[in-house]
Formats: structure tokens, sequence, C-alpha cells
């Protein structure tokens, strides 16, 4: 097995609209460690996002090898990328991306649903969770009842909640006063 937890290779990305193709991405290599902590910085259109979603497997490189924890998921399928994802990622989104109609307990709950486990155990997990970011108090309250950096917190522990290898984070604290 590696020493890398995120190891690319040759990563091209070409992004095809219509007749025009734009590349993303030009053949980026890049190398970290397992308990590293790496921030990605480079001006608006710089392609950063695009690099996030392919080590978060959300989407595919059009060229090149990406191993995230020891798996290629240049080869795999779908199911098995959407299965890698569930266990091995955790992603803060900018926009949070939470679940409007789940409560902030049931959306710290989710990435848990698809490992298995008792109810009771996630439910547990969920409100440790939810205590560490501060917000025990909000455990049944809805998304849009909560302040956008409530909302990031909420979004920070439902990351956390897989106990994933790889933690990615788009613009993670910008809701978020410094103590938080
Ligand atoms: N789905 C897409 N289809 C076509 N082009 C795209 C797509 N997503 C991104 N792009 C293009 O790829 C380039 C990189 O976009 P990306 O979102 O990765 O940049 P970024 O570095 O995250 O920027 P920002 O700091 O503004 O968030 C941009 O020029 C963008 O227009
Ligand atoms: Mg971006």
């Amino acid at each position: 097995m590696s020493e890398y937890v995120i190891d690319i290779d040759s990563l091209t990305k070409i992004y095809q609209t219509g007749k025009t193709d734009f590349k993303a991405l030009n053949t980026v290599t890049l190398k970290i460690r397992k308990g590293d902590f790496v921030a990605i910085m480079g001006p608006s259109g710089s392609g950063k996002s695009t690099l996030m979603n392919i080590i978060g497997c959300l989407d595919r490189p059009t060229s090149g090898t990406v191993i995230i924890d020891g798996e290629n998921i240049s080869i795999v399928s779908d199911n098995e990328l959407a299965e890698i994802r569930g266990r091995k990622i955790g992603f803060i989104f900018q926009k949070f991306n939470l679940i409007p109609t789940m409560t902030a307990l049931k959306n710290i709950a989710l990435p848990m649903v698809f490992l298995g486990g008792t109810k009771a155990d996630r439910d547990r997990r969920s409100a440790e969770l939810l205590g560490k970011v501060g917000l025990t108090n909000w455990a049944t309250h809805r998304p849009s009842e909560l302040s956008g950096g409530q909302q990031q917190r909420i979004a920070i522990a439902r990351a956390l909640s897989n106990n994933p290898a790889i933690i990615l984070a788009d613009e993670p604290t910008g809701n978020l006063d410094t103590k938080n």
C-alpha cells in the first residue's frame, strides 16, 4: 500500500460543454500523506473545486491516475465510486448542502445510514458530534431555522460522522467566527 492517502499522477480534467472543451486541470500530480493537513489555494476558476470533487469521488478524471486511500478511482464502476465515497470521504460543501426537510441531528446521521450499524449507535454519535460543534440545543431544528454559521457547523459534524479517511472542505470556515 502506498504511503500516500491521496496519490494523484498526471490528472487531467476536461469539461465538455457543447462543442467546446475546457481543460480545468492539466496533468496535476499531488501526493498527500495520512495525517497531513493541506490547503489548496489559487485564483477563482483555477480548478480547486474541480480537484476536490475528483478527490471526493463526486466526479471522475478525464485521464491520469487517482488513488484514494488505496482505491484506484479511475477504473471503478459508478456504484463502487459511490461506495468508496460513502466509506472514505467526509465532504464539507461551500453551500453546506444540508437536507432541508431533515433535522440537524438527522442530517449529521445521514452518512452513517449507508454504513450499517444500529439506529441507536447513529443517534448516539450524532448527538456527540452535535455537542462538539456546540449545537446540542438545536438537534430538532431544520436547516432553515439555523444561522449560516450554525448550518456550517452541522455540515462539519456531518462530514465527521462516518469517521472518514479523508475530510475535504471547500471554504469550510467562511461563516464562522474565529473561536468556532
Ligand atoms: N461542470 C462544468 N462544466 C464546464 N466547465 C466547468 C464546470 N465546472 C467548472 N468548470 C470550469 O472549470 C474551471 C475551474 O472551475 P472550479 O470550479 O474548479 O474553480 P475554483 O478554483 O474552485 O474557483 P472558485 O475559487 O471561484 O471557487 C472554470 O473555468 C470553470 O468555468
Ligand atoms: Mg471553488
